[in-house]
């Protein structure tokens, strides 16, 4: 009798447990992201003061006590409206919402603009959050012009759409950051536009899957090609420590990269990849354990080395995608590690107090280390994917 009863405990204890922790981690998750998404409403109305006409912010520099930013080609000017109308989505602002549209029509141009590889993050991450949320058959037009543009990039002897353009350093280089570009191509392909679009996508990722990756899982920067017969010339670094680091954020882009083109493609070969990148980066002996990672992992030995948060947020994001492509003990240990990403990021180190940094929310990233450029500061992106990883949580998850 005492055994049964004992049987019948454990059993309980097995499956309530679990119910238990999502019910106390839903109740967290829950007021973090109401106050995160409210910081973010005063922050935001508090930053559009401070953005000059025909500008998008980058971030803020603490010595002028300036925000800095940048004219519209720059790889990041979609972030900010894409904030923007993360933020409007949670709080029905319409401040907010009123300066997404004025900074969407600040961009618009950039619809036609083929001089990099940046259209996915200037246009989907803005124009895409804008159609979903309004449907306007306008923005699916900038959106499909857009990925025309960016197919302009597309290398046949690469088999990969090329990143930047010929300069001092590479001939025709392609970097790991160009897998974020392909979302927007699979979404025209699968919303009326042509085939063709997610075609170069899934071949881009193949080729991709094949060169950038160490059998570690962890990614290259920078490979740099021969276009006219396709040969790789060097593999190498632009922002990360050495040529055969693991730059923090090229592994998260990667990540989030692959996640992304399972959703697409359903291609289990995309998945099974983008869990041993995930296997790669959370189990990584030089990972902080508040989950912020070093700029570089292999910067992590070095005393004083910075974190980069931006890398954290792409991640954090991410990890809530990968937990719906996941189940069991696998779907909590990736839900669990992105809560946790997000509950470091909030914590006071990470996250500005109101009025703090010029409204960008979340401190202390690296841009470009090797170029001291954009050294432990605030980033657009940082706040960008910090956000949606809390409307992901909410959306999936807070039930
Ligand atoms: N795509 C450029 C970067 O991550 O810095």
């Amino acid at each position: 009798m005492k055994y049964k009863l004992l049987l019948i405990s454990l059993l309980a204890m097995i499956h309530i447990t679990p119910f238990a922790q999502n019910a106390t981690r839903n109740q967290k998750m829950s007021k973090l992201i109401s106050e995160n998404f409210a910081l973010a409403d005063s922050q935001y109305r508090y930053m559009m003061k401070l953005i000059p006409t025909g500008e998008l912010p980058q971030t803020f520099d603490k010595n002028t006590k300036q925000v800095l930013t940048k004219e519209i080609t720059w790889w990041c000017t979609g972030f900010y409206p894409g904030s923007l109308l993360y933020i409007y989505e949670q709080t029905k602002n319409e401040t907010i919402k009123a300066e997404a549209l004025r900074a969407l029509k600040v961009i618009e141009p950039n619809q036609t603009y083929t001089g990099n590889h940046d259209l996915g993050f200037m246009m989907y991450c803005s124009f895409g959050n804008a159609y979903r949320l309004f449907k306007d058959e306008k923005y699916k037009q900038i959106i499909f012009k857009s990925a025309e543009s960016l197919a302009t990039r597309y290398r046949p002897t690469l088999k990969l759409i090329q990143s930047w353009n010929k300069n001092q350093y590479f001939n025709c280089p392609v970097i790991i950051d160009n897998l974020m570009n392909l979302e927007m191509m699979n979404w025209v392909s699968q919303n009326g536009g042509s085939s063709q679009y997610q075609k170069i996508a899934e071949t881009h990722t193949n080729t991709a899957m094949k060169v950038f990756y160490r059998p570690d899982y962890s990614s290259y920067h920078v490979i740099d090609f021969d276009e006219k017969t396709g040969k790789v010339l060097k593999k190498t670094t632009h922002q990360g420590a050495a040529n055969s680091s693991a730059w923090s954020r090229g592994q998260a882009w990667g990540l989030y990269g692959f996640i992304t083109m399972y959703r697409s493609t359903k291609n289990a070969a995309y998945l099974a990849h983008a869990k041993n990148i995930a296997q790669f980066y959370l189990n990584h002996p030089n990972l902080p354990v508040d989950l912020i990672p070093y700029w570089d992992f292999d910067a992590g030995q070095q005393p004083f080395a910075k974190r980069d948060a931006s890398a954290a947020a792409i991640t954090a994001s991410a990890l809530m995608e990968l937990g719906q492509y996941s189940s069991g003990a696998e779907k909590e240990k990736y839900i669990n590690a992105g809560v946790k990403m997000l509950e470091s990021l909030s914590n006071d180190h990470y996250r500005s107090k109101y009025g703090e940094n010029g409204g960008f929310l979340i401190q202390h990233c690296v841009g470009a280390y090797p170029f001291n450029s954009e050294v432990d500061v605030p980033l657009i992106y940082a706040d960008y994917y910090f956000l949606e990883a809390l409307k992901r949580y909410k959306d999936w998850y807070l039930k």
